[in-house]
Order: C-alpha cells, then sequence, then structure tokens
C-alpha cells in the first residue's frame, strides 16, 4: 500500500504563459498534503496532471511505480478525484448518480455508506439539478471515493460550504487519512491548511515557493510576531518602530510584523506617550501561514 507520489519537473504551457513551471514535490503515502497559491497559481492545472486527465508538455508523475503520464487510464483507476466543478446528469437522483459510478469500477465501495459518510442521506433521493452548492460538493467528494482509492485528489473541496459543513468535511478528510489514505488537496483557506495538512507546498506562478509542514514554514519565514493596532491610532510607514519588519494597513487594522515583540511594544507606547495618541485596539499574536504566505508572494491568498 506505501505508494509515494512523485512529480518530477512537471510543466504545463498555454501559447506563450507557463502555468506549471519545473514543478518537482514528493507526496508520502497516507498524509494529508496542500497545495496552496492564489488564483491561476497552478493548483487546478498541477493537479489535472498528476490525475492523469491532462497531460504536461515535460516532466514525470509517478504513483509507486507506476508511470502517471505513460498509463493515465490505469493510474486513473486507482485514483479519487474531486474536480474544482463537477459536472453531473442534472436530472438523475444523488442515489441514482453514485450507483452509476458505482458500475464503473469492480473494487468500489457501498453507495449507502458514502451516502451516510458524507450526511447525504436526506437528499439521497433528489435530483442532482436541485442541490445547493454545498450538498453538491459533497457528492462529489462521494463520487470521489467510490473506487475505494488509496490516493484521493481535491481541488477546493470546501469551496461554497458554510462553517458547520466545512467541519464536516474537515471530519471526513481526516477520517480519510485514518484509513490509510493519501489525500492531495487545494484550498484558499489558511485554517483548512493548517488544520489539515501534514505538509504544504506554496505555489504561485506554477513554481513551489516553499514546502514543509506548516510549523516549518512559520518558523523558516516568520521566526516573528504580529502586532495589530486600531488604523485610527495613526501609525503608518512615517513612523520609524523598531525591529518592524514589514507594516500593512488593512481595513480598520494596522498590521506590524515583528522580530522582536518587546522593543516594537515599547517603541510603540513611546511613540504614543509622544503624539499624545491613545492606543486602542492592540492585540498580539504569533504569526500564521496567511503571514508566510503574504511574506512569500507579497499577495494575501483570496484578494
Ligand atoms: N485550458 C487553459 N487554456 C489556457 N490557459 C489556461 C487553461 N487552464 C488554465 N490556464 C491558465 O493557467 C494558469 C493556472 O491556472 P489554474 O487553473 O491551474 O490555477 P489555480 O491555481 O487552480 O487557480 P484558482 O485558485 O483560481 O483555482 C492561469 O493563468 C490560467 O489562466
Ligand atoms: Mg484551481
Amino acid at each position: 500500500m506505501q505508494k509515494t507520489l512523485r512529480l518530477e519537473n512537471v510543466t504545463k504551457r498555454y501559447g506563450a504563459m507557463t502555468a506549471v513551471d519545473h514543478l518537482t514535490l514528493t507526496v508520502p503515502s497516507g498524509i494529508v498534503f496542500g497545495l496552496l497559491g492564489p488564483n491561476g497559481a497552478g493548483k487546478t492545472t498541477t493537479l489535472e496532471m498528476v490525475e492523469g486527465l491532462r497531460r504536461p508538455d515535460d516532466g514525470r508523475v509517478w504513483w509507486g511505480e507506476l508511470d502517471v503520464v505513460r498509463h493515465p487510464d490505469e493510474a486513473r483507476s486507482q485514483f479519487g478525484v474531486q474536480l474544482q466543478s463537477s459536472a453531473f446528469f442534472e436530472l438523475l437522483t444523488v442515489k441514482e448518480t453514485l450507483e452509476l459510478f458505482h458500475s464503473f469500477y469492480r473494487r468500489r465501495l457501498a453507495v449507502s455508506d458514502l451516502i451516510s459518510r458524507l450526511g447525504l442521506e436526506e437528499k439521497q433521493n433528489a435530483r442532482v439539478g436541485g442541490l445547493s452548492g454545498g450538498q453538491r460538493q459533497r457528492l462529489a467528494l462521494a463520487a470521489a471515493l467510490i473506487n475505494d482509492p488509496e490516493v484521493v485528489f481535491l481541488d477546493e473541496p470546501s469551496a461554497g460550504l458554510d462553517p458547520q459543513a466545512r467541519r464536516n468535511l474537515w471530519d471526513v478528510i481526516l477520517g480519510l487519512k485514518a484509513e490509510g489514505r493519501t489525500v492531495v488537496l487545494t484550498t484558499h483557506y489558511m485554517e483548512e491548511a493548517e488544520v489539515l495538512a501534514d505538509r504544504l507546498a506554496i505555489i504561485d506562478h506554477g513554481r513551489v515557493l516553499d514546502e514543509g509542514t506548516p510549523r516549518e514554514l512559520i518558523q523558516r519565514h516568520m521566526p516573528a510576531s504580529v502586532v495589530e493596532v486600531s488604523r485610527s491610532v495613526g501609525i503608518n510607514s512615517t513612523v520609524d518602530l523598531p525591529a518592524v519588519r514589514r507594516m500593512e494597513e488593512r481595513d480598520e487594522v494596522t498590521t506590524l510584523v515583528s522580530d522582536r515583540l518587546e522593543d516594537t511594544l515599547v517603541g510603540l507606547v513611546n511613540w504614543a506617550q509622544r503624539e499624545g495618541r491613545a492606543i486602542t485596539g492592540l492585540t498580539t499574536r504569533n504569526a500564521t501561514l496567511e503571514d508566510v504566505f503574504l511574506e512569500l508572494t507579497g499577495r494575501s491568498l483570496r484578494e
């Protein structure tokens, strides 16, 4: 069972644009691996090449000893795939849809088990065309699991889900891992990446900017703390505070990334006293993956 997924120099060009640029990654068996990146970073294109749905212009993809680029059909029969937007027959019911998928495979899970695992019992006789976005998303995940796959690819599985449904989905994904499956997912949600992913690759412009566990990424790029104050305090880039690596003003909050929290706080208090300003809305926190992302790409994940 212990199969590794390997991408070697995988490249995809669309005309003059290189969507995926010599991407090399190894996904060990039995973990949740996250691909994190802004819109257009190349996440979906990468997944499609790994899934055997799109042929790379260059590079190799290995699932254990299987060459996915040369044997895409064989690879696909072993993979569970949830696309970013799934097409279904709108007139079939949920149950009929899963029964149809079920009929395609020899190795498979029971439809009724998948319906209950994804919480679709009440909708099993409803037509797919009438499902809400979140219900459709759950159907897509159930369909991805029908062939009892060792590796499951999920492209933004929680897009469009409400917070409760998102948490339920996280449980389902952690359950897949507990069963020994490998899960590769893309997400825009940092919290989701932090909760689910054992390892992450941060991708931008089709390249891996860095890769590691969430903790490693935070420590490598952000040994720093974050100080937030209300924007009305009047701190801006003309105010020279000690140990501030980066400052950002957004909505009502000014964010200071500090290499030495104590020095920055003392400097902030001294400045406020000198200028006769009240400090409001002061909080401090450890850096998060969101901060790492901003540091590496200069962009936030969803802007
Ligand atoms: N079929 C295609 N033809 C031409 N360009 C494409 C095609 N598919 C994707 N691209 C381009 O390749 C780049 C990467 O797209 P991709 O869909 O892989 O990004 P993504 O990281 O999945 O983005 P998102 O977060 O929006 O889903 C984008 O610039 C996109 O416009
Ligand atoms: Mg995408």
